[in-house]
């Protein structure tokens, strides 16, 4: 099978098996999909039935091989789509969701093991991947990511058979791995399963501690914050009900500080206790949400991205709403001195007397349960430096900041890529955002960089280097919008360029603030480094 297909099978199939059971059940009423929900017997009967037929009982109580293993719910998804792709395996998708499920909960990772490489499940664009130690990371993580790895655990024996598996599915690896030059089996077969049983190993304290947990319910009402790159901070509420053992529906009231709201829906399930995987509509917007609760069940952190588009998303921050007031996010965080600005605090229970500190006058516009919307007038001298917000009896340290000139603005990511679309293959994006910085004397004469957050630029591409600019780069591999989204152009031999060649690009991104809004006489900017690639054919859960 051509990686194209593989890669076009995925593309569907991979998200709606994780999240099928929400797009499934939305024409449902609610008690449809509770009662469609089923239990740890029926999973383990499922396995039974349905991977039985190949893997046979392991005298431990499981079956051989999926017994040895625990992943993320997308890991299973991946190892469970091989077995479709690969081994013929023919099960309805409720069988599959309900599969999934059952081995999540009872053979995934503890929340401490997933933390490290979390950014792979949220499809975190352009993070640097984590590194393996010692030659793993040459032996494993060149294909694909470390963390494909690292949300993995097995004992020193299946890590072995996962390397057999490799050369039999993939018998080029060996020329990939340079085995000409070096004994790449003879390491491949002892040390690298024996390092990798030591540091991702089947029995650990963390997963038995786990298992022992107390189950968390998420209903409630919970404080939400969060920061859309090219858009800005948002805040709001969210109201979470539960509509089965590990089924959720949440009614989010979301708004961008300028006022814009981002409200919306969302249907989840919550793999292995924690894990909660949401199909969402915010704005109106599809989107899918990746999330984990803390241990306690207080928090809800993770990343929601563009159905179509992850690499376009934003994080999220949740914490439980309780009796008290409270501060979760003031936006914008900064302004200039001798200027007015619109300013909003969300929080909970925001009653009582506002006060943001020295040099900002403060008129209340409107107060809600959940936010306040204030106009801020900065002083003409108001020192530059960071403000504690207070409202009634509760505070914000560093919540806001006065400014009095931009001296530098930081682009973020600093370095990105960028994928063409072509086909079938929607192109990947690029989305830049801007933290300007002023630097104002510190304690002991060390300056502190006090960060403004983004402040409204204006976004260019340039070429990188003189080859970028002769064969006219800029021309070639795509635009960057208003909010710093660039968007590559298609793929394909172009018989404008030289060779025909692709509309590939080495660029830099150049954000550029305004001489009024950075308060000096000159502009001042920023820059990234881009580089526009070709397609990315296969797009599985991780990387
Ligand atoms: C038609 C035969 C067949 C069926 C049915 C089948 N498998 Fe497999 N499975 C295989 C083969 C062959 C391998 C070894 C090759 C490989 O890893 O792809 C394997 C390997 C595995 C592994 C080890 C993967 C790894 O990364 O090392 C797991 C886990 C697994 N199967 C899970 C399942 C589950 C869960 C089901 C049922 C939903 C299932 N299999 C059904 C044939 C099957
Ligand atoms: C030559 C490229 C290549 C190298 C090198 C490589 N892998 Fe993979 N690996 C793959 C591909 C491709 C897949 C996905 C196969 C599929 O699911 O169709 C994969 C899948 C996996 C999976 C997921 C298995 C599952 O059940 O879905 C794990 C875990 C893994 N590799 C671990 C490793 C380890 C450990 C090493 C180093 C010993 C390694 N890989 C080196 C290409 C590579």
């Amino acid at each position: 099978m051509s990686m194209t297909s593989r890669a076009e099978n995925y593309r569907g199939w991979a998200l709606a098996a994780l999240l099928g059971v929400c797009a499934a059940s939305r024409a449902m009423p609610a008690t449809a999909v509770a009662t469609a929900t089923t239990g740890p017997a029926d999973g383990a009967r499922l396995v039974r039935t349905y991977c039985g037929a190949c893997h046979l009982p392991d005298g431990h109580g499981t079956l051989a091989r999926i017994g040895d293993e625990r992943k993320t719910p997308e890991g299973w998804v991946m190892t469970i789509f091989r077995m479709q792709n690969l081994h013929g395996l023919q099960l309805p998708a409720t069988v599959r969701d309900t599969i999934v499920r059952y081995l999540a909960d009872t053979q995934g990772l503890a929340p401490s093991e997933a933390a490290p490489a979390r950014y792979a499940l949220e499809r975190r664009p352009n993070v640097p991947d984590l590194r393996l130690p010692g030659d793993l990371q040459r032996m494993c993580a060149r294909c694909h990511s470390a963390a494909r790895i690292a949300l993995e655990r097995r004992d020193t024996a299946d890590w072995l058979k996962n390397a057999n598996w490799h050369l039999a599915e993939f018998p080029t690896i060996e020329y990939q791995e340079g085995a000409r030059d070096r004994h790449w089996w003879r390491e491949a077969s002892t040390t690298v399963p024996a390092e990798l049983g030591r540091l991702f190993p089947l029995h650990t304290a963390a997963w038995a501690a786990w298992q022992r947990h107390a189950p968390i319910d998420l209903a409630g009402r919970w404080l939400v914050r969060g920061d859309e790159p090219g858009r800005g901070a948002y805040g709001g509420t969210a109201e979470i009900r539960r509509i089965a053992a590990d089924e959720y529906r949440a009614t989010y009231h979301l708004r961008f500080a300028d006022g814009k709201p981002l409200d919306g829906h969302s249907h989840a399930i919550v793999y292995t206790g924690y894990e909660w995987r949401g199909t969402a509509t915010l704005g109106d917007r599809a989107v899918h949400e990746v999330f984990a609760a803390s241990p306690g069940g207080r928090q809800l952190t993770g990343r929601w991205f563009l159905a179509d588009h992850a690499e376009i998303g934003a994080d999220w921050h949740a914490v439980r709403a309780g009796r008290g007031p409270r501060i979760v996010l003031v936006s914008p965080r900064a302004i200039r001195a001798g200027t007015s600005a619109r300013v909003t605090i969300f929080g909970d229970h925001l009653g009582g007397t506002v006060d943001l500190g020295a040099g900002l006058r403060v008129h209340v516009i409107h107060r809600g349960r959940a936010s306040l919307v204030l106009q801020v007038d900065a002083a003409p001298h108001a020192a530059p430096g960071y403000r504690t917000a207070r409202v009634g009896a509760t505070s914000a340290a560093d919540a806001l900041a006065v400014y009095d000139r931009v001296d530098r603005l930081d682009v973020t990511p600093a370095f990105a890529i960028a994928r063409l679309g072509g086909g079938k293959i929607d192109p990947v994006d690029a989305q830049f955002s801007v933290d300007a910085i002023e630097e104002v004397p510190g304690s002991a004469g060390k300056p502190q960089a006090v960060h403004l957050g983004a402040l409204p630029v204006a976004w260019s591409i340039a070429p990188f280097d003189a080859q970028a600019a002769h064969d006219r780069d800029v021309d070639f591999a795509g635009r960057i919008d208003s909010r710093g989204r660039f968007l590559p152009a298609g793929a394909g031999p172009n018989p404008q360029r030289k060779f025909h060649a692709d509309n590939t690009g080495n660029l830099d991104v150049i954000a550029t603030l305004a001489p009024g809004d950075a308060g000096r006489a000159t502009p001042v900017t920023g820059k990234a480094h881009l580089v526009v690639t070709v397609q990315r054919w296969n797009t599985p859960p991780i990387y």
